[in-house]
């Protein structure tokens, strides 16, 4: 749904607007002002009288921020002076192309990061004259800006240390190398460098990973990443580096050998649209993203909708401590995530395509950019694609940063060019998503699924699971495993075999004691139920999630409640704030499990803390607006299940049993954290 207004207030018509504005100044044209409010009301009905017919949407239903909108809503008589003649307005607005108004939201983004590569900051005065030059209110720009944690409104140090410090890092030395960090820079001064957490930079496979001034490195050293920071401060320019890799052949891939985007040729002749929606319903095609949606249903209901613009937007956010399977997917099969887009816009109507992407994923948006030119030259995208009366246009967009854009109206919110905060549903994106419009939002896995499926055959899909489920997964593996990394296996094998067979076990000759299925969503299972199968049923009965397949695993060296706490911090991190249960309840839930790590709580206390931490879970997991807040009480759920004792001798005896908690060690991470002296 497009506002009237928001067209005029693009920058081009926005000079006119400001030209216009001058010469109202005067009197004389204070009386033309005056004809021209009344020429503009009348435009207004015979606009609103239009949007019957669906040509022209006059107002956007109503939204729980109505200011929140990037491009504001201007005063009706602003509206017109851009335009010779009302109606001349209307029509240009039925006319504007779909790019120039699926752009709007990035434009923003797109400013602020010009801006920030032309300073390394967002400086007052830049801010007020971006406000200037496209109409926005101050207060607009700034709550965008301060929301996203990719953009700085202070001037940065010369080397701004970031190291991660989510599960798989925090297994793999994130606190020791912080503290390294520390006490190498002790005496520095706050302009030369500054080191702070960061939230999973996804690269779990390869931790502890660090950002010295937004670029990534992963298996550091305190010794590697001093030396860097050092240079940085001295001026010399930080490099990220890109090993080269040779494309890894995958068995997901129909096309190894031969010619590819096959499917999609086919579907543009036989335009069977009902075929392949008959297809994934028979294959049972579920949502990789976590909630295991079926991908039918969703693509059927975006293909219902009256309203004839619809948009597909591929999920490729990935944030979540541990999950990299996305990555992998968008390097090694870019041809399949695109042509899956092309099959989701061609059956669902859809005639504009967005892949949304990490910003940390440098690597992957050029694989992708460079794979989406050679569609178009190859005619697969553009207008009337392959000789067809067919159109459909693909882009990336770059996400501002923030684990919460990948909750689908969050993300939403931000290709909008707002804060990335959820919205309350209903309603769905597939009835009022991306601009108002009908839209699918699908994960990366779940598109590469459609065409394997429409290639192959059912009866293929159906062979490739184990133990009755269908499919292949790919699973990002991390923690204490010998080789961590991504693997492609049958969906429902048990995940010793994942662990064991694929990742080679555990490290060090060390025994399991628990894994996370995926991340810190699903909690933490203890080692005996190793045997749980990879499946979104057999999760689901064992109390945990299948998810987005992030397998995190902890050695018998691992105090569980210290792993509580780290995924508890995590989404107290990377809660947005927009609703109480979760801003608030996070914050408690992460106060009250650092205390129990201190020990020499009072028995009663320590009772009344249980009831009130139930008290709190219920609360954030029936109350909260999104899955965020509702699953932030899984972990530490799920350790007071399994690991009981393990809590009671910490706040109990004061002993952790594997001596993690308790030290001068923890005591120091733990004052950093909160900035206080140990
Ligand atoms: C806080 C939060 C973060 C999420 N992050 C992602 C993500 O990075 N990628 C993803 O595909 N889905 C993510 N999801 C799930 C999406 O909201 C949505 O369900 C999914 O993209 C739908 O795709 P699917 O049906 O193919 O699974 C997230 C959900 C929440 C609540
Ligand atoms: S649950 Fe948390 S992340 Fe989700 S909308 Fe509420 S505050 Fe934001
Ligand atoms: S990169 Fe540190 S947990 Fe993912």
């Amino acid at each position: 749904m497009y506002l009237l207004g928001s067209v005029c207030a693009e920058s081009k018509t926005g000079s006119a607007i400001n030209e216009t504005q001058k010469a109202i100044g005067s009197t004389q044209e204070l009386e033309v002002s005056r004809i021209r409010f009344v020429v503009s009301l009348l435009a207004y009905i015979v606009c609103a009288a239009m949007k019957s017919t669906g040509h022209v949407v006059f107002f956007a239903p109503r939204r729980e921020k109505p200011n929140a909108s990037y491009l504001h809503l201007p005063s009706l008589p602003v509206v017109c002076k851009g335009f010779s003649t009302p109606l001349r307005a209307a029509r240009l607005l039925i006319r504007l192309p779909g790019a120039f108004r699926a752009r709007r939201g990035a434009v923003i983004f797109d400013d602020l990061r010009a801006i920030q590569l032309r300073h390394g900051f967002l400086p007052k005065a830049e801010l007020e004259g971006l406000s200037q030059r496209t109409q926005t209110p101050l207060y607009q720009i700034h709550s965008v800006a301060s929301f996203y944690p990719h953009f700085h409104l202070a001037p940065p140090p010369k080397a701004e240390i970031r190291v991660c410090a989510d599960m798989s890092c925090h297994l793999n030395g994130a606190c020791e190398l912080r503290a390294d960090l520390e006490r190498c820079f002790a005496n520095s001064r706050p302009e030369d460098v500054q080191i702070r957490d960061v939230s999973c930079l996804g690269r779990c496979d390869h931790a502890p990973a660090i950002s010295i001034n937004d670029h990534i490195f992963t298996d550091v050293t305190a010794a590697h990443a001093e030396e860097i920071a050092r240079s940085a401060i001295r001026g010399e320019e930080v490099q990220e580096p890109h090993p080269e890799q040779a494309r890894i052949a995958c068995k997901a891939d129909p096309y190894i050998d031969g010619e590819k985007y096959v499917v999609a040729r086919k579907l543009i002749q036989s335009k069977a649209w009902d075929d392949v929606l008959a297809q994934l319903k028979a294959a049972e095609l579920k949502g990789m993203g976590g909630a295991g949606f079926p991908t039918n249903v969703k693509w059927d209901l975006v293909r219902k909708q009256p309203d004839p613009v619809r948009y597909i937007v591929c999920n490729a956010d990935e944030s979540e401590p541990g999950t990299i399977k996305d990555r992998f997917i968008m390097t090694n099969l870019p041809h399949l995530l695109i042509e899956g887009m092309i099959i989701a816009g061609l059956v669902t109507g859809a005639k504009r395509g967005i892949l949304y992407i990490r910003h940390e994923y440098h690597l992957q948006e050029e694989i992708l950019g460079e794979e989406i030119r050679r569609c178009y030259r190859a005619g697969l995208l553009g207008k009337k694609i392959l000789g067809s009366d067919l159109d459909y246009d693909l882009e990336v967009f770059v996400s501002p940063g923030g684990y919460i854009c990948g909750e689908e109206s969050a993300l939403i919110e931000a290709i909008e060019g707002h804060r990335a905060e959820p919205r309350n549903k209903p309603p769905f994106p597939g009835q009022i998503g991306l601009w108002q419009k009908p839209t699918v939002i699908n994960n990366v896995e779940t598109f590469i699924n459609v065409p394997q499926i429409l290639a192959r055959g059912i009866d293929w899909f159906v062979a490739q699971g184990a133990g009755g489920t269908r499919g292949l997964k790919f699973v990002g593996v991390s923690g204490h495993v010998t080789r961590p990394g991504i693997f492609e296996v049958p969906m429902g094998v048990p995940m010793r075999e994942v662990i064991f067979d694929h990742a080679g076990g555990i490290r060090g000759g060390r025994q399991l004691k628990a894994f996370a299925p995926s991340g810190p969503s699903s909690g933490y299972l203890p080692a005996p139920m190793i045997d749980v199968r990879l499946d979104f049923k057999a999760l689901a009965e064992a109390g945990s999630m299948l998810g987005s397949g992030a397998v995190v695993v902890c050695d018998d060296t691992t105090c569980m409640l210290d792993m509580a706490l780290n995924a508890v911090r995590f989404y107290r991190n990377e809660s947005c704030g927009k609703c109480v249960p979760c801003r608030v309840g996070s914050q408690k839930m992460a106060d009250m499990l650092a205390r129990w790590t201190q020990g020499g709580v009072a028995e009663s206390q320590y009772r009344a803390d249980l009831a009130l931490l139930d008290e709190l879970s219920q609360a954030m997991s029936l109350t909260s607006i999104c899955g965020l807040g509702q699953i932030a009480p899984a972990p530490i759920q799920s350790v007071l299940k399994h690991f009981r004792a393990e809590v009671d001798a910490h706040v109990l005896k004061s002993q952790c049993p594997s001596g993690i908690c308790f030290t001068a060690a923890s005591r120091a991470g733990e004052a950093q954290r909160v900035g206080i002296r140990p």
